[in-house]
């Protein structure tokens, strides 16, 4: 599969579970009720599989190359506003990972930090990966050079043993499934 397809398809798993975050946070707010055991399995998603697998190969393979060949003003323009959102992410996962924790040590407000923290980040996935989907991706497909498509695919074919992709698709989508599953009985 070719490496823009690999992204998009990890997108579509990545939009289910700003779903299923959306739907724990309403959850929150309707009944002041936390499933704490679901945010942590969002957070291990968030962290492992959107950031370290997903913009992993983003960052390291495709922006990277891009940046490279297509000038400065695409690094400096659209590369920069997407590394600048996965770091804004980054933020909001860690705020949430905190918020979590000062609920467990009893600080009732901290509810409210993992409602907001939890809707900004499922909000900025969601634009991000739109302009990606729709932008960035279909703009590299163009710009790039068939030998950088080839050589990109075989970097992402590499990853597949590197971040060992068929072990973290099985264990991530077992998470996202197991609290869709949750999700139906809210
Ligand atoms: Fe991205
Ligand atoms: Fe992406």
């Amino acid at each position: 599969m070719k490496a823009v397809q690999i992204l998009m398809e990890e997108h579509q798993n990545i939009l289910r579970m700003l779903k299923v975050i959306r739907t724990l946070s309403l959850h929150i707010f309707n009944t002041k009720e936390v499933y704490n055991e679901g945010f942590y399995q969002i957070i291990d998603f968030i962290k492992n599989y959107a950031d370290k697998f997903h913009h992993g190969k983003e960052e390291d393979i495709l922006f990277e190359k891009m940046s490279t060949e297509l000038g400065p003003a695409i690094k400096n323009g659209p590369i920069f506003g997407m590394l600048s959102e996965h770091d804004l992410g980054r933020l909001f996962a860690n705020n949430l990972q905190e918020a979590l924790k000062n609920l467990e040590n009893g600080e009732e407000e901290a509810k409210m930090d993992i409602i907001v923290n939890a809707i900004a980040y499922a909000d900025l996935l969601e634009r991000h990966i739109f302009k990606e989907d729709t932008a960035i991706f279909t703009f590299a497909e163009k710009q790039l050079k068939n030998e950088t498509h080839e050589e990109i695919n075989k970097l992402f074919h590499e990853t597949e043993i590197t971040l060992d992709a068929i072990y973290t698709e099985k264990k991530y989508i077992g998470i996202l499934e197991e609290l869709e599953e949750y999700c139906k009985t809210l």
